[in-house]
């Protein structure tokens, strides 16, 4: 049981453009509780993550995107993974205690958030082409961790923000 004192934790998840980032940290502030963005913190540590991607590979990022879950988790708050985090299974199974909020977003909106922002795997001709492969690819993964869903492609990030903090509210 939630008592008063703990952080009303939640987990953003979700693709690459979803707006995990905009809207956690806004519901964040909306319950008066710490954000905590894994790339983020793993860029604190590691260094970049296209370096790490280049130099260490897919699988060393996903070990050290787990622990860094585990470890926000453990911390509480609105905590905002990656959006390929949910193909870890040892990742999978930390979001299993926490209301898990799934942010999805259609290809048409996604195109111009997707612009720049050193996403290794988005790297190349046609990012968008390369998004909707791996959305494809995960789709199944955020199903099956999700505990609600908001889709963030038409309404502004605060209205949402809000909707999701009202939800949370409601979790207790
Ligand atoms: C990744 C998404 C990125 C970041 C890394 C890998 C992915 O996070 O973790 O580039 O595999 O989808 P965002 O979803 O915040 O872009």
């Amino acid at each position: 049981m939630t008592s008063a004192a703990e952080p009303l934790t939640l987990v953003l998840v979700g693709p690459m453009g979803a707006g995990k980032t905009s809207v956690g940290r806004r519901v964040a502030r909306l319950l008066g509780i710490a954000f905590i963005d894994t790339d983020k913190r793993i860029v604190q540590t590691h260094g970049p993550i296209p370096a790490i991607f280049d130099e260490h590979g897919e699988t060393h990022f996903r070990a050290l995107e787990r622990e860094t879950v585990r470890v926000a988790l453990e911390e509480g708050g609105v905590v905002s993974l990656g959006g390929g985090a949910v193909t870890d299974a040892g990742t999978r199974e930390l979001l299993r205690r926490h209301p898990v909020v799934y942010l999805t977003v259609t290809p048409e909106a996604v195109a111009e958030r997707i612009i720049g922002g050193g996403r290794p795997l988005l790297a190349g001709e046609d990012p968008l082409a390369r998004w909707t492969e791996i959305f494809a690819q995960r789709r199944d993964l955020y199903d099956e961790v999700a505990t609600v869903t908001f889709d963030t492609s038409r309404r502004p990030m605060q209205r949402i923000a809000e909707e999701i903090a009202a939800w949370r509210r409601e979790q207790r």
